[in-house]
């Protein structure tokens, strides 16, 4: 949507991955916290989002949403004071629906533009909006009632589309928010992660500065795969452009330590914030060896040798220049972004690496010469 907002995918964190409906006041301003202290904050890392059970059960009298007292009780404008002060950005949560999914708070649905200003009114930078409980009407029906009402407010605030891909919501999104699911939620396994990346690639097409595929978000520090498996999800995540929220304990020091070098991998995050915006695509399938690739800016490309079998051998995965779109001739410098190495001379024609099942290799390619 032209709210000049999700130039590049959004960065930060949400409370729903890790602390589903546990969540309070103290913790999303330590979550702020941990943020700045941990220097995630200045890798891009801004926005604060408070998912579902915020809410008391019903609105006040005169129709408004309350927070929960027992929860939060200094209210959201004053978290949103707070998350502000440390330069962060503050996201909340609503439903085009009766109730939100958890049950435990109203959704929007016929209270959008109070809803809309009470979230102005809050400061709120960014909403989420579910689509359980709803009238059974389209969500092309429901949904932009919510982005007219937000827009009204005048305050920019970043619209993501939580209507887990149904309807294709890749196919619309573009002018309703600034992005939109394209699957249902992910769990913290292998076969969950790699799964939405799938069926996100096939929207790859749509997603472009201001709006974004989003195959739901991170897993990584969850604890639920190993080292290699999260290096896989960051990546796909990074170079499909979707919103790279954390979802893993960031008020936890220990936690945050424990992933610092795959979140924190500043050479991965800029493939995901680059200007020119295009979703990588799988170029090529050999049964469990794939190649994802894609145009980034300054004429180069970032590809990704994929071993995606589950047990077995070392295997050796090769992309060749025409799986990524640069003539076959051409020399090319190659940098490991995880490795943080460029490879010491140009290379010709295709470039390979062995490497364990359930792992990548992630390079930018720069045609040289
Ligand atoms: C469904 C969404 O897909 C999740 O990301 C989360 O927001 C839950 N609803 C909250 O109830």
């Amino acid at each position: 949507i032209a709210n000049g907002l999700g130039m590049t995918p959004p960065m930060g964190w949400n409370s729903w991955n890790h602390f589903h409906c546990d969540i309070n006041e103290k913790m999303i301003k330590a979550t702020a916290d941990g943020l700045v202290s941990s220097g995630l904050a200045k890798l891009g890392y801004v926005y604060v989002n408070i998912d579902d059970c915020w809410a008391e059960k019903t609105r006040d009298c005169k129709g408004n949403l309350r927070p929960k007292k027992s929860t939060f009780p200094s209210g959201i404008k004053a978290v949103a004071d707070y998350v502000h002060s440390k330069g962060l950005k503050l996201g909340i949560y609503s439903d085009a629906g009766y109730y939100t999914c958890s049950k435990t708070q109203p959704g929007s649905l016929g209270y959008e533009e109070q809803d809309a200003q009470t979230f102005a009114s809050w400061d709120i930078d960014y909403l989420k909006y579910d689509n359980c409980f709803n009238d059974g009407s389209r969500p092309t029906i429901r949904y932009p009632v919510m982005t007219r009402a937000l827009m009204k407010t005048g305050r920019p605030i970043y619209i993501s589309l939580c209507e887990w891909g149904d309807l294709h919501p890749a196919e619309w999104g573009f002018n309703v928010g600034n992005s939109w699911r394209t699957t249902n939620d992910i769990s913290d396994t292998w076969e969950s992660m790699i799964s939405k990346a799938d069926e996100n690639e096939v929207y790859a097409h749509l997603a472009r500065p201001g709006g974004w595929n989003d195959p739901d978000m991170l897993e990584v520090g969850n604890g639920g795969m190993t080292e290699n498996e999260y290096v896989v999800h960051f990546s796909l995540w990074a170079i499909s452009k979707s919103p790279l929220l954390l979802g893993f304990d960031v008020a936890n020091a220990t936690a945050t330590r424990a992933v610092a070098h795959i979140v924190g991998n500043e050479e991965v995050i800029r493939i995901n914030q680059d200007p020119l915006g295009v979703q990588a695509k799988k170029t090529r399938m050999m049964g469990s060896r794939e190649i994802w690739a894609g145009p980034i800016s300054g004429y180069r490309f970032v590809v990704m040798l994929l071993n995606r079998a589950d047990a077995g051998d070392d295997d050796t995965v090769t992309a060749y220049w025409d799986d990524v779109g640069i003539p076959a001739k051409s020399l090319v410098e190659v940098r490991d972004v995880w490795e943080h190495k460029t490879l010491g001379r140009a290379v010709a024609g295709n470039i390979s690496a062995t490497m364990p099942p359930r792992s990548c290799k992630l390079y930018i390619l720069k045609p040289v010469g």
